[in-house]
Parts: structure tokens; C-alpha cells; sequence
């Protein structure tokens, strides 16, 4: 089994289902409202484990009732949650708007991911000892760059959504050996709209890129081979919180098997299609067998 590490964020996700997202000043009536555990770092690493990956999680909850919800859910799925810190204070939440096409908006307050300002030894261990670290950019960034170079040290393969989009230090890229932005954050990163041409400008800054495109599919891009788009399976969205989550978690446990790029895209991008077409982020991620069924 690869042995995957996960340092990133857990949130609750109180999300709104609506017909049309309120613009500035205006008011409107949603259709239902779902608690749902997620965190880019915890729906990365459920979706790891569910695809078939032996995964580590390395975060904080607070100590109110999110907190333990949160843990349970992630012990539920097999993730290791031993370097799940629990902190005094509130857990982290997401707080979701998603529409009848299925697109959400997401404002996140940080809570307890927050307090993780640097990794403990036992962290730290963790990080050095997996096949591959997940990373995002729900951490405070001093500790996404500390952990990248810990396992860069040890050749720990590092993958990083740099989600929310912020400016990338090199301290930071210097140690990553996959970008998985969406379309969005590529384009913000690069100034280029066009996937292919931020792709290539990426590629000075890391060895590979995949640049996910909703429901265009993806664009893998590496160092010295020609890029290739990956259509992405047909399916009626109903909800894309987690998508993105879903799709690194399965191509981690994909690449740690030893599968070359484009079947691990390729298997990934079902993973994601499966997740878009259910409700919530944890809620959607599928099983292995039903990645290799779909
Ligand atoms: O990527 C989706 C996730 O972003 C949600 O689960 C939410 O918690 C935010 O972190």
C-alpha cells in the first residue's frame, strides 16, 4: 500500500444549496442546508484512503463538537489520525454557497488549522517517512514550506494544491514535485487564461503540472513531453465541492502504485466525476471499486 501523508486542513462545511448564488447586498432563499465534514487536507486524505491508499493525516480540530465529528469521520474511513492535534478553541469551517449547477463559492475561517505554525517532531517524522506528501494552502504557509522541504530532503514525492491561490514562494516550489491548480488558480499563478501557455510557465517553477478544468477534463503537463488533455468523463454535476480533493487523492494513491502519468490521470479524473455527481465534499468521495467499476 503507499504510504501517504497528508498535511493540510479540516473543516466543517456548512453548506447552502440554492437555485442562484445572492450577489453583493442581496438576499436569497435556499433550498437546504447540509453539515458536511471537509478540509481540503481531510477530504484529500479521505479520498486517499478510500481509493486505496494507507494515509496519515497531519492537521488540528478544535475541541468543540466539529472536532470530534471531524476526527470520527476521518477514523471512520481508516485514516490515521494520531497526528490530528487537538487544540483548544474552535475547528475550522467552510462556509459553502452551491448552486443548481453544481459550482460553489467557499469563504473558509481558519479556527484550529490555524494554530498549526510549525510541525512537531512527531509531524515531522511522518512527513519524512511516506511515499508522498499532499499539501495545500490551508495552512499557514511557513509550515506547507517547511513540510515540502523535509520530504524533498528525504525524496518524499510532494504534490500541492496551491488552493486558496496565493503568491507561491520559491522556498516553497523549489520542493514540490506536482502543482495541481484548477483553471482559476493557474490563472491567477501565471497571468496566461489559456491552460497550455500557464501550464508551460509553470513548468519553469516545478517538474510537473496537472491543471484541473472542471468539465473539460485536465491538462497534464511535464518537463520534456508534449502536454495532453484529459476529457473528463460525462456527468450531470450536483455538487463540485471536493472535486478537485478527490481527484489528487486518488491520482496519489495511483502514482505511489507505480501507474505512469496518463493512467493515473486518467483514473483520477473518474474518481473526480464520481464525486461531482453527488452532494457534499467527504460525502462524495468514492470508493476504489467503484473508480475501477465507473
Ligand atoms: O476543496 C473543498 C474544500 O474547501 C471544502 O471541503 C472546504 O472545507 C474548503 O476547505
Amino acid at each position: 500500500m503507499t504510504a501517504i501523508a497528508v498535511l493540510g486542513s479540516t473543516n466543517m462545511d456548512l453548506v447552502a444549496y440554492v437555485a442562484r448564488a445572492p450577489g453583493r447586498g442581496e438576499t436569497v432563499t435556499g433550498r437546504e442546508f447540509r453539515t458536511v465534514p471537509g478540509g481540503k487536507g481531510a477530504n484529500q486524505a479521505l479520498a486517499a484512503a478510500r481509493a486505496g491508499g494507507d494515509v496519515v493525516m497531519i492537521g488540528a480540530v478544535g475541541t468543540d463538537e466539529f472536532g470530534s465529528a471531524l476526527r470520527a469521520n476521518l477514523d471512520h474511513a481508516g485514516v490515521d489520525t494520531e497526528l490530528l492535534h487537538t487544540v483548544a478553541g474552535p475547528s475550522g469551517t467552510a462556509h459553502i454557497v452551491v448552486d443548481d449547477e453544481g459550482s460553489n463559492a467557499i469563504v473558509v475561517i481558519p479556527g484550529a488549522n490555524g494554530t498549526m505554525t510549525s510541525l512537531a517532531p512527531g509531524d515531522r517524522a511522518a512527513v519524512t517517512r511516506a511515499d508522498l506528501l499532499l499539501l495545500q494552502l490551508e495552512l499557514p504557509l511557513a509550515t506547507v514550506t517547511e513540510a515540502a522541504r523535509a520530504a524533498r530532503a528525504r525524496g518524499v514525492r510532494t504534490i500541492l494544491t496551491p488552493s486558496p491561490v496565493q503568491p507561491l514562494p520559491s522556498e516553497l516550489l523549489d520542493a514540490v514535485d506536482l502543482l495541481v491548480p484548477n483553471e482559476h488558480e493557474a490563472a491567477r499563478l501565471t497571468g496566461k487564461v489559456e491552460p497550455h501557455a500557464a501550464a508551460q510557465l509553470l513548468l519553469r517553477q516545478v517538474p510537473e503540472v496537472v491543471i484541473t478544468l472542471g468539465e473539460r477534463g485536465c491538462l497534464h503537463a511535464a518537463r520534456g513531453t508534449e502536454p495532453v488533455l484529459f476529457p473528463a468523463p460525462e456527468v450531470t454535476a450536483v455538487d463540485t465541492t471536493g472535486a478537485g480533493d478527490t481527484f489528487v487523492g486518488a491520482l496519489a494513491v495511483a502514482l505511489g502504485e507505480g501507474r505512469a502519468a496518463p493512467e493515473a490521470v486518467a483514473w483520477a479524473s473518474k474518481a473526480a466525476a464520481l464525486c461531482v455527481g453527488r452532494h457534499g465534499a467527504s460525502t462524495s468521495m468514492p470508493y476504489r471499486e467503484e473508480i475501477d467499476a465507473s
